[in-house]
């Protein structure tokens, strides 16, 4: 859909009055934000909203489907486009699970985010030793060549290249990966050349972690990222835009604002898209009361979230997951062992509590953080 500035504007007063009547209706503003839908704030300003799924959480669970149609614009497959899930041996296809949840979005009139299509934490056993002892382009073009045309009805986004830096390996900053290992430097670019041809309209990504704080780790990852970037660009390879993962990690402190606003300049420059494609908070103290921790985490997210948001050229947030209930964020064993028992209802350290629903599909602080975040 295509809104023109006044609609736009409209819309974002209208959801400022929603909130300023619940608030006037006796409802703080905490509340009312809570109950404003992140979809109805997102869409005011033209944004997707989306979260990670598995497909079977989304199938056996209908709470959470309930929340993801009231919540999200958007999916983001958290396993089922992955290699090693859809092509498990050889030449089998085990495309099922996404299927299902491509048809979900479908059949709702959601988006889906393509996600991954070559990264090192999801290559299928064969593939692994076809890269090492006989590396063939033709496999890799395959998986492109299956996926994308399959779900290119639905899906305008594709994660083409996950997770390509690592630093402490080689000066150029990339991770030493089996496709590196395989292909050499150039195999990101392949990979994006062949995107093209299989998805003409997509918009092609590259998605990275690792970029948020102000360490010697991350101040280098934000440098080679742009160095890579760079090479892409003076080379016309194809590339739309970047996914910025965002694993937030309180264990790592406040996220640095300055850091990250100018490396998005740097991003806004080379004309990219950006994308926020993984929020959530890892938790530094779970020994903190239920509110104090969701204070933090709300905080945190606030902090990251009006730094990106300023940028123009930011077109959708995905938090991965929505609801505590199904966060690949587990408190650890040392975690752990600093508690007498876990609660498993989300109310005490058994889980982190690092996204905008509790597990009983709950708006917490981070809800209302992002609501009146994407809403300013
Ligand atoms: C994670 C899933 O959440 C886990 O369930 C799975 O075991 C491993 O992958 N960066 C990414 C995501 O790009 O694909 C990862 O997802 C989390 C880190």
């Amino acid at each position: 859909m295509v809104l023109n500035e006044t609609s736009i504007l409209s819309r974002r007063n209208l959801l400022r009055w929603a909130v300023t009547s619940l608030a006037f209706c006796g409802f703080g503003k905490q509340a009312a934000l809570a109950m404003a839908r992140l979809r109805t704030a997102a869409e005011a300003r033209e944004l997707f909203i989306g979260t990670a799924v598995a497909a079977d959480a989304l199938r056996r669970d209908s709470s959470f489907k309930e929340a993801i149609l009231a919540e999200c614009s958007s999916l983001t497959p958290e396993l089922s486009m992955k290699w090693a899930a859809a092509e498990p041996s050889r030449g089998r296809l085990e495309l099922t699970d996404m299927d299902e949840i491509a048809d979900f979005a479908r059949f709702n009139g959601l988006a889906v985010y393509g996600h991954a299509l070559l990264w090192h934490g999801s290559i299928p056993h064969w593939a692994e030793v076809m890269l090492r002892e006989a590396p063939d382009w033709q496999h890799v073009r395959n998986h492109i060549a299956t996926v994308m045309p399959r779900y290119g009805d639905v899906v305008r986004y594709w994660d083409v290249v996950n997770e390509p830096i690592d630093t402490g390996h080689r000066e150029d900053g990339l991770r030493d990966s089996p496709f590196l290992r395989a292909f050499g430097s150039s195999y990101i670019e392949r990979s994006l050349h062949d995107a093209r041809v299989f998805s003409p309209r997509g918009r092609l990504m590259i998605n990275e972690y690792g970029l948020e704080y102000d360490n010697q780790v991350e101040r280098d990852r934000r440098y080679l990222f742009l160095k890579l970037i760079e090479r892409l660009r003076s080379k016309n390879v194809p590339l739309d835009g970047i996914g910025l993962q965002a694993h937030l990690d309180l264990r790592k402190g406040t996220v640095f604002q300055n850091a990250i606003k100018e490396f998005l300049q740097e991003i806004e420059g080379f004309g990219l898209e950006v994308v926020v494609t993984e929020l959530d908070v890892k938790e530094a103290d779970y020994a903190a009361s239920a509110e104090q921790r969701d204070t933090t985490v709300a905080d945190e997210t606030r902090r990251y979230l009006e730094t990106v948001l300023d940028h123009a050229n930011v077109k959708g947030v995905t938090t991965w997951g929505l609801s505590d209930r199904y966060s690949w964020l587990r408190v650890t064993d040392e975690e752990l062992g600093a508690y007498k028992g876990a609660w498993k209802d989300g109310s005490g350290p058994g889980l982190n509590r690092g996204l905008p629903l509790d597990a009983m599909f709950m708006p917490k602080r981070m809800h209302a953080a992002m609501a009146s975040t994407l809403a300013d």
